[in-house]
């Protein structure tokens, strides 16, 4: 019960971690042979990136068989020994669920296409036009319109995202029904759990205009726990882009019988301008990241969990976008290990993160693969905007920054694949990669390891309060845990330059350090850039 409150989960997105059968595409026996590695570094959890059937408009998350493996990737009984191999190196398996659509290559919707009265038609949304143009002015996350028009049946349909992943409609129980009938399939196979994709999209009320937070959202996950998951010991995580922390005990209160956990983003929005896209970008101010984490941490609630993360497949590397991914690449990649790994919540390892992997810069577009990606830069580039003021929010912001292959050795391809890559990979990979990263005592990969092995050993980590310290200083974030009477303190400079810190209690124990120093006092004591630590203290 609740062992996921002790894990940490490691994120694989399978098309970039690692190719074994030389078709430059990664795959789930690529996986298995990595599992050793994972083992070493600690993890608890793999979240598997979507590896079913699919056309890959959106690389996996347009699925067209939710029972079926896309071949790219292997079959179903290489992910059956994925699943066992992992368990014997005591990792789970945690599936990506994704239920707000389909592909539009998937039976339901190419029945619902045949015509109005067709059994399936009612499993995705359909509305006539409106003056004879779009049902309303709902915009698709992937640029355009969020409708589109199907000339056969003269109505239109809706889709959050690409017109290839049409949005299943919620309030059809026969499609709810299906829907658990196959998260059972994934459940009864072992699987540790669901990573739900966009889930507080599914009680969506499209012609209010509503898209998170619907009215019957909660009641849709409820009943999605009680006829699948809600019998089996296993983890689930919401990806609640809309929570605040005032829901986060409505999907997670045991008592409700909802997720194990919220998975939010409210930090990741704070480099954007407000009321604007991802793309139009402000400087992050250290203030409102100690701000907005800090909250995350105190005012959720006792019966309440989250998620920890920096990056993941849809984010920027986080040593490139908050910290300096050249001069300081080791110290802030560990820095930004040490102060969220200290914090309270599950922590997320995006792959590569854990040896401080860094963004990739797009230079024209013809390098890039993802769909978002190349939607915005034809629409902003129709819109007028100056293409060199579009690569520079793509080169903050796309999400290929985060998708390049996984950096194994400094061979070719980073050891990836022996053909060529779906996606180039970052050169810097002759220096940053796994072979050296392993070799070295002081490199990346063992502050990852020791942090989760602290995790292990401290229920202060799991469960000690939270209080955030100098809340005013404008690069130093750190903060206190405190349990059982034993105390922490964890400090971090978030700057390219020194800084001061003046903290009056005593340490009496270094814990970890990113420039391998101990500390016996904190009061008056100059901080290198990015120096980041944690220390137990006199309670
Ligand atoms: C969130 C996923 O993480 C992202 O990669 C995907 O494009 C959208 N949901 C749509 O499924």
């Amino acid at each position: 019960m609740n062992w996921w409150k002790n894990s940490v989960i490691y994120q694989i997105y399978p098309r970039s971690f690692q190719d074994s059968n030389n078709d430059g595409i990664g795959d789930i026996p690529g996986i298995i042979s990595h599992l050793d590695y994972l083992e070493k570094l600690g993890v608890d959890v793999i979240w598997l990136g979507p590896v079913y059937q699919s056309p890959g408009d959106d690389n996996g998350y347009d699925i067209s068989d939710y029972q079926a493996i896309n071949p790219e990737f292997g079959t179903m009984e290489d992910l059956d020994n994925l699943i066992n191999e992992a368990k014997k190196r005591n990792i789970g398996i945690v599936m990506d669920l994704v239920v707000n659509h389909t592909s539009d290559e998937h039976e339901w919707f190419l029945e619902a296409k045949k015509g109005k009265d067709n059994p399936y038609r009612d499993y995705y949304i359909w509305r006539d036009p409106v003056d004879g143009g779009v049902p309303n002015d709902m915009k698709s996350t992937f640029s355009g319109p969020a409708w589109e028009f199907d000339e056969a049946s003269g109505q239109y349909y809706l889709h959050l995202y690409s017109k290839k992943q049409p949005d299943l409609n919620w309030e059809n129980e026969e499609m709810r029904n299906k829907i658990y009938e196959m998260m059972t399939f994934w459940l009864e196979k072992g699987i540790a759990g669901f990573r739900m994709d966009v889930i507080d999209h599914i009680g969506k009320v499209p012609d209010e205009k509503i898209i998170t937070n619907g009215p019957k959202l909660h009641d849709y996950i409820q009943e999605m726990n009680h006829r699948s998951f809600g019998n089996y010991d296993v983890m689930t995580v919401g990806e609640t882009w809309s929570a605040t922390p005032a829901d986060a005990p409505l999907y997670s209160d045991p008592q409700r019988k909802e997720l194990s956990m919220v998975f939010q983003f409210e930090h990741i929005g704070l480099d954007e301008q407000p009321g604007k896209s991802k793309w139009d970008l402000k400087p992050l101010n250290i203030i409102d990241l100690k701000k907005t984490l800090t909250k995350w941490q105190t005012e959720i609630g006792e019966n309440s969990w989250n998620s920890l993360f920096w990056n993941n497949h849809d984010t920027p590397r986080i040593v490139s976008r908050w910290g300096n991914d050249n001069e300081y690449r080791v110290e802030s990649a560990k820095l930004f290990a040490i102060l969220l790994h200290l914090m309270k919540g599950t922590p997320y390892i995006y792959q590569g993160e854990e040896i401080g992997m860094t963004n990739r810069e797009l230079s024209d577009i013809s390098q890039a693969r993802d769909i978002e990606t190349i939607n915005m830069y034809h629409d902003r580039l129709g819109s007028g905007y100056d293409e060199a003021a579009i690569f520079e929010s793509l080169n903050a912001k796309s999400r290929d920054n985060a998708r390049t292959p996984m950096q194994w050795k400094d061979t070719k391809n980073a050891g990836f694949t022996t053909n060529e890559p779906w996606i180039p990979a970052n050169p810097n990979h002759e220096t940053v990669n796994v072979a050296n990263a392993l070799e070295d005592p002081n490199s990346v990969f063992f502050t990852y390891q020791k942090l989760i092995q602290l995790r292990k050993q401290n229920p202060l980590i799991v469960h000690g309060n939270y209080t955030l310290l100098l809340p005013d200083h404008e690069t130093i974030f750190a903060y206190e845990r405190e349990y059982e009477g034993e105390k922490w303190v964890v400090v971090a400079n978030l700057s390219d330059f020194e800084a001061r810190l003046d903290l009056k209690t005593t340490p009496t124990e270094t814990i970890i350090s990113n420039y391998n120093k101990t500390y016996d006092h904190l009061a008056g004591i100059k901080l290198e850039p990015y120096e980041a630590f944690a220390v137990k203290v006199l309670s």
